[in-house]
């Protein structure tokens, strides 16, 4: 990593400041949890307005993130500090480290499940187990306590010390080149999953919207799963922008990224959804359980089965590991430069911390279980609170600081990297006499201003008010 004009680590090449947004965005958020919520909420229509909310809503507030994140250069709360001195708008940032907290939390539960089924496919352990047996082995291990705890602290660790010893640059080294495997192999289980016999109920679930089934609560859920999804509402792109260099198409960037994402998540979904249905599973009945019960059989039905298990487990905890690491980021960097606190001891209290909590979360269906609301136990809750309730408050907040506090020059210089390409224009004028037309240089001029005012239109508008009419439809403050 190069160091920035501040003396702060900064991403060096393009493709890496894609790789590691992507990176962040990447994860059990795509694999893990998007085809439970997706199976919970009825299919394609929660599908559909998932798309909708990334598009509309997702993408302005991950430009939105990049733009606060590389005009301040700080961390979630020093941003807004920065940028708003002597306001209240930095308790956005205190929003979105108590949401890092939480997330931390509850991902490393899953994340812990992970490795023990990395564990699992090395030892062969489904080696000619049945469908109803793959769900015990998931089931027993799940309400066992003990070792998804030891499982889901290694996890924790390891993230810490990716985050402190700063092996980040190794980490988006390595993850450029296993990503792409995680993708191979996620097309592959979508083909094997496709030609199993009674496989295409699955594709229909997914494809075909009932929108029958969309609620209040549904339509809440496709924003929580697209911010959640999308790493957005909470900072950790601001504080990835932070390192950003000045020549970082953040528009382009944004887009990259996004759709991405929502590829990945929509191979998982066709991956699950037909094996669901071959197996004769319901695909409301998952929950967060839902992969681990159903892949380890389609591995089975594969050629070279055994292989593909390792492989694609490891992959998915690679993948877990390059969002975890900017959640704790978000923590870490708060500490370390807001309060002072050295990096180490920073990193060390953010361990002890997220693991407290954590705890409750794996112990959400063993010590804890029947201790929660309704029926969302204590993992559901926090899982619930994070994404549904803080990202989406966040991500609120964040459009509104961009859209309406900000000086609207200082944005459009972000996203148009006006204040290099100033100097750029300036340079190459002044060798070449600049033999550009005039005509040239409007049309330059104004694709650049037309992405500009749609970005701003919702920012300003469509975004907030979409934001919170879904919020306060959800909470049955207003009907729809
Ligand atoms: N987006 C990641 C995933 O899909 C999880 C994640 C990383 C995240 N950073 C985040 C979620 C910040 C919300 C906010 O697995």
């Amino acid at each position: 990593m190069a160091l920035g004009s501040e003396g702060r680590d900064g991403f060096t090449s393009r493709f890496g400041i894609v790789c590691a947004a992507a990176g962040s965005a990447i994860g059990l958020g795509n694999i893990w949890r998007f085809p439970y919520v997706v199976g919970e909420s009825g299919g394609g229509a929660f599908l559909l307005i998932y798309l909708a909310f990334v598009l509309m809503l997702g993408i302005p507030v991950m430009l939105s993130e990049f733009v606060i994140g590389r005009k301040a250069k700080r961390n979630a709360y020093g941003a807004f500090r920065k940028i708003a001195p002597g306001t209240w708008w930095p308790l956005v940032g205190v929003i979105g480290i108590v949401a890092a907290f939480v997330i931390l939390a509850f991902y490393s539960t899953i994340a812990g499940w992970t490795l023990h089924y990395v564990y699992l496919s090395v030892a062969n352990s489904f080696k000619g187990l049945g469908a109803l047996e793959v769900t015990s082995v998931f089931e027993a291990f799940q309400t066992s306590g003990g070792l998804p705890l030891m499982w889901q602290m290694i996890f924790i660790l390891l993230t810490a010390v990716i985050v402190l010893s700063g092996v980040k640059k190794g980490i988006e080294k390595y993850s450029k080149i296993l990503m792409p495997f995680l993708v191979l192999l996620l097309i592959s289980l979508s083909v094997r999953a496709i030609t199993l016999p009674g496989s295409m109920g699955g594709l229909h679930f997914l494809f075909n919207p009932d929108f029958s089934k969309i609620n209040a609560a549904v339509i809440l859920g496709a924003l929580g799963q697209a911010f959640f999804s999308l790493s957005i509402g909470m900072g950790a792109l601001i504080t990835y922008a932070s390192y950003f260099p000045d020549r970082t198409n953040l528009s382009a960037t944004s887009f990259q990224v996004s759709i991405a994402d929502v590829l990945i998540a929509i191979l998982a979904g066709v991956a699950i959804f037909p094996a669901m249905f071959a197996l004769g599973m319901q695909p409301e009945e998952g929950g967060p359980g839902l992969i681990f019960m159903v892949l380890p059989n389609v591995f089975q039905a594969m050629p070279g089965g055994y292989l593909v298990a390792v492989a694609f487990f490891v992959l998915l905890a690679i993948a877990a590991l390059t969002s975890s690491i900017s959640i704790m980021e978000v923590v870490v960097a708060f500490l370390s430069e807001e309060l002072n606190i050295k990096r180490k001891s920073a990193t060390l209290i953010t361990v002890i911390a997220s693991a407290f909590v954590g705890m409750f979360c794996t112990l959400s269906w063993s010590t804890f279980e029947g201790v929660g609301i309704g029926d969302r136990n204590i993992f559901d809750l926090l899982d619930f609170t994070a994404s549904n309730v803080l990202l989406p408050l966040g991500g609120l907040l964040i459009v509104v600081f961009v859209g309406w506090y900000m000086k609207q020059q200082a944005v459009r210089d972000e996203l148009t990297n006006m204040g290099v390409l100033k100097l750029v224009v300036f340079m190459i004028g002044w060798y070449t006499k600049d033999e550009r037309t005039e005509e040239d240089r409007a049309r330059f001029r104004a694709i650049r201003i037309r992405i500009y005012a749609v970005f701003m239109f919702i920012v300003r508008f469509i975004a907030p008010i979409a934001i919170a009419i879904i919020f306060l439809n959800a909470i049955g403050l207003i009907r729809i």
